[in-house]
């Protein structure tokens, strides 16, 4: 068991989105949605491994962003929200990408500001077909729907493009409750739709997704003090998780790409198979959003600071993720091969948090009691940590299955453990094997999880 296990060569390359895209379905993390009825473009569903994973990102986000601050607060807004809202925020009106359609044999559509990124100089043309292009339209990319049962503009209503505004408008509610002042935040974990014109790279860009975003409320003053924290915060939240310094970065917005509510914006990119792409937005949207709000709803958003006297409108200093592209990235991050005995591995290397199931409990065979020993540590362990209990196939092939999941503890019951009571703990990156007594494997599993971790892909 031990010596098959020892690698003998780890091969670093550069995954591909294929092959992300593969291994997600081989081990049910994630599937194409409707896939009987031949699937519905860019729109994914998360199977077990998926789901855990993806509650792993937003419980470490929810961790680091609120639990372990005095100064941040929780809200959780509804979808639908008063249509009024859309104009306030300027959605109705600028959230907005221009199309463009094929004019030649394929008729695809397109986003201009795309094709042009593609094709700096020149009269623009279908990528696909080399067709002419029609005039640019501004297309909202908000869904629409009806509330009650007459379908007409009175009853319109639209699924939410982005949390944050259920947050702008719950200002003042939360403002009496939770006995807070700026500096302060109010964090949203929720989804949210955009009509995208091209969707695609698989989970990296969808029409339904879910955000996670945080408003933090400051005085004008410190606004940019503020901005630069959190840049920094967010930086150092993805590289404590594992993600590899030099496959992110921040990149400033220039004037020209700017939404129509930010004063400054810097992206968090990572490096995805597709090149470097936006991760996550941070911006510095001034006083936009209350002062909306406070003019069509006719309420006055703002803090009386009473100290100075006087009341004053703050701003916002907006970090803001999509789960799925986190996700992804995290990931794309961990996605390893090595090879063990002339037989390539696939492992994902993530960080032990972030791994949907930390330890599997394994029978070395499925005779001389392990079965049942196994069962029996495995039922006393899941109830401390996320665990799974595994007796069918070769050792091998149950340690090969673990690795894809990315678990990164195999708790193996062999026939030293009937003896002794100690049974073999295979750490998933180094597989190195240690004996540890069952009466305390709950403990140094949970002690595991907490100390720092380090990617082994950057030794
Ligand atoms: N409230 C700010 C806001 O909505 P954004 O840059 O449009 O800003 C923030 O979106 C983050 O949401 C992005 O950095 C990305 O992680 C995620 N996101 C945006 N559109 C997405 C889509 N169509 N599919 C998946 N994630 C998306």
């Amino acid at each position: 068991m031990t010596a098959a296990d020892q690698p003998t060569e780890t091969v670093t390359r550069e995954v591909t989105l294929d092959e992300v895209v593969a291994l997600s379905k081989r081990r049910g993390f994630i599937f194409q949605s409707s896939e009987i009825y031949g699937g519905l473009a860019s729109t994914y569903d998360y199977g077990h491994y998926g789901v855990l994973l993806r509650n792993n990102v937003k419980g470490e986000w929810w961790r680091t962003v609120v639990q372990e601050r005095d100064d941040v607060v929780a809200l959780d807004a509804a979808i639908l929200m008063h249509p009024r809202t859309w104009e306030a925020s300027g959605h109705l009106e600028g959230f907005t990408d221009p199309l463009v359609q094929c004019l030649g044999e394929c008729k695809k559509r397109w986003r201009e500001d795309d094709l042009r990124e593609r094709q700096p100089e020149g009269e623009l043309k279908c990528p696909e077909c080399g067709g002419d292009l029609s005039e640019p339209r501004r297309f909202n990319l908000m869904f629409e729907t009806h509330m009650g049962p007459v379908q007409d503009d009175a009853s319109t209503v639209y699924l939410r493009p982005e949390t944050a505004q259920g947050i702008f408008v719950n200002f003042k509610n939360v403002l009496q409750f939770a006995r807070k002042k700026p500096p302060f935040g109010i964090a949203q974990i929720g989804k949210a739709f955009r009509n995208e014109i091209t969707p695609g790279n698989f989970i990296f860009r969808t029409r339904e997704f879910e955000m996670m975003e945080l408003e933090y409320f400051v005085p004008p003053g410190v606004a940019p003090e503020w901005h630069r924290r959190w840049m920094d915060e967010r930086m150092r939240w993805f590289t404590d998780l594992g993600i590899r310094p030099d496959h992110i970065r921040l990149r400033e917005h220039g004037p020209d790409e700017l939404s129509h509510y930010s004063r400054a914006t810097s992206d968090i990119e990572y490096l995805f198979p597709m090149g470097w792409s936006e991760l996550e937005g941070i911006a510095n949207r001034g006083d936009y959003d209350l002062t909306r709000h406070a003019e069509f709803s006719g309420e006055k958003l703002e803090y009386f600071d009473q100290q100075a006297g006087e009341a004053y409108v703050p701003h916002v200093i907006e970090p803001s993720v999509g789960v799925d592209r986190a996700t992804l990235a995290f990931i794309v991050d961990a996605y390893d091969t090595d090879e063990i005995e002339g037989r390539e591995r696939t492992v994902l290397r993530l960080h032990p948090r972030l791994a949907p199931v930390k330890a599997a409990v394994l029978p070395l065979v499925s005779k001389a009691g392990m079965p049942d020993r196994a069962r029996a540590v495995y039922e006393e362990l899941r109830r401390r940590v996320p665990a799974e209990y595994d007796e069918g196939g070769s050792i091998g092939r149950r340690y090969r299955r673990q690795d894809e999941i990315g678990t990164p503890w195999g708790v193996t019951v062999d026939g030293q453990t009937m003896e002794d009571d100690t049974v073999t703990l295979r750490d998933r990156d180094s597989l190195e094997q240690s004996r540890v007594p069952i009466a305390g494997l709950a403990d140094e599993l949970a002690a595991r999880l907490e100390r720092p971790w380090r990617s082994p892909k950057l030794d």
